[in-house]
């Protein structure tokens, strides 16, 4: 099958990439290339030195230019491009209209669990973009998840000059590991069009105080947690868990699991 990726550059996209391209023939479009230019194509595969290889195709989704390109000849499209909140919405439309143009390709879109139940503008933004692929006319299949474990830690470790780190009372979060998202993401698209799929958590729900405590010890830091009584309706949504899906609980590796592997890359 010939895949393109979006967003293959980020942090969920590389790893679906990985999952792939062993497999498939993959594509990822990108706003640059590889080399910060436009790239020649490459085989997809491992190679011998284990790293992953396909081919690059520069396009900005937002401006439209490239995605013609990007989106010729493929089968299936992985949709996990990430802009900064609305940007989603044109981003989104500008692929299913060339998706569309091309032929009709299966568009598989990466959703998060809760973004009709908390009133977050980006999650408005998601919320729209689903609308968008349920109404594009092209097979689609829209897979929800929770937060992923690189969210979660980095919303630690922005705050590493503080001497607290202050988390929301009384919210709990159920991260996931990008790789078990990836290996889901290879059975649907290896599968027919879908629709929308039940929605995946990760293996543990932990309040964000046990998170932050963990991530504290696996960094070497003694700093104490502080959690605060947020007001809001956003807030309110987390508190209520409408986030979390308890009976969706299928990722394998934990929080704990990801920080020690993050350590031990160096990243
Ligand atoms: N983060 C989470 O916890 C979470 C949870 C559930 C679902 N999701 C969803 O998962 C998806 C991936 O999220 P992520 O956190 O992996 O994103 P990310 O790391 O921020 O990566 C964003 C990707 O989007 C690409 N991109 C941005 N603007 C673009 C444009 N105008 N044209 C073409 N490509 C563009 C970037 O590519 P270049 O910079 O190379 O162009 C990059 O590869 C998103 O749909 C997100 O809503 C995320």
């Amino acid at each position: 099958m010939s895949i393109l990726v979006t967003g293959g550059t980020g942090t969920l996209g590389r790893a679906v990439v990985d999952s792939l391209a062993e497999s498939h023939d993959v594509r990822v479009l990108s706003r640059a290339s590889a080399d910060g230019r436009r790239s020649g194509r490459t085989r997809s595969g491992r190679t011998q030195d284990g790293l992953v290889r396909c081919e690059r195709v520069r396009g900005d989704l937002r401006t439209g230019a490239g995605p013609a390109a990007a989106v010729a000849g493929v089968d299936v499209v992985v949709h996990c491009t990430r802009t900064n909140g609305r940007g989603d919405v044109p981003v989104t439309r500008n692929l299913l209209d060339a998706a569309r143009r091309a032929g009709g390709a299966h568009v598989v879109y990466v959703s998060i669990a809760g973004s009709d139940r908390i009133p977050l503008a980006y999650y408005r933004a998601k919320q729209e973009c689903e609308r968008l692929v349920e109404r594009s006319g092209l097979p689609w299949t829209i897979l929800r998840t929770t937060q992923f474990h690189d969210l979660v830690a980095k919303f630690f470790a922005v705050q590493r000059w503080l001497p607290v780190v202050a988390v929301p009372a009384g919210v709990d979060f159920q991260p996931i590991d990008v790789r078990d998202v990836a290996e889901r993401l290879a059975e649907l698209v290896a599968g027919p069009a879908a629709g929308r799929v039940a929605a995946l958590g990760g293996p543990q729900i932990r309040t964000i105080g046990d998170l932050a405590r963990t991530y504290l010890r696996a960094t070497g830091s003694r700093r104490p947690v502080v959690p605060l009584a947020l007001p809001g309706a956003t807030l309110r949504g987390y508190r209520d868990g409408r986030h979390l899906v308890p009976e969706g609980a299928a990722g394998r590796r934990t929080f704990d699991d990801f920080l020690v592997e993050t350590a031990g890359s160096g990243r």
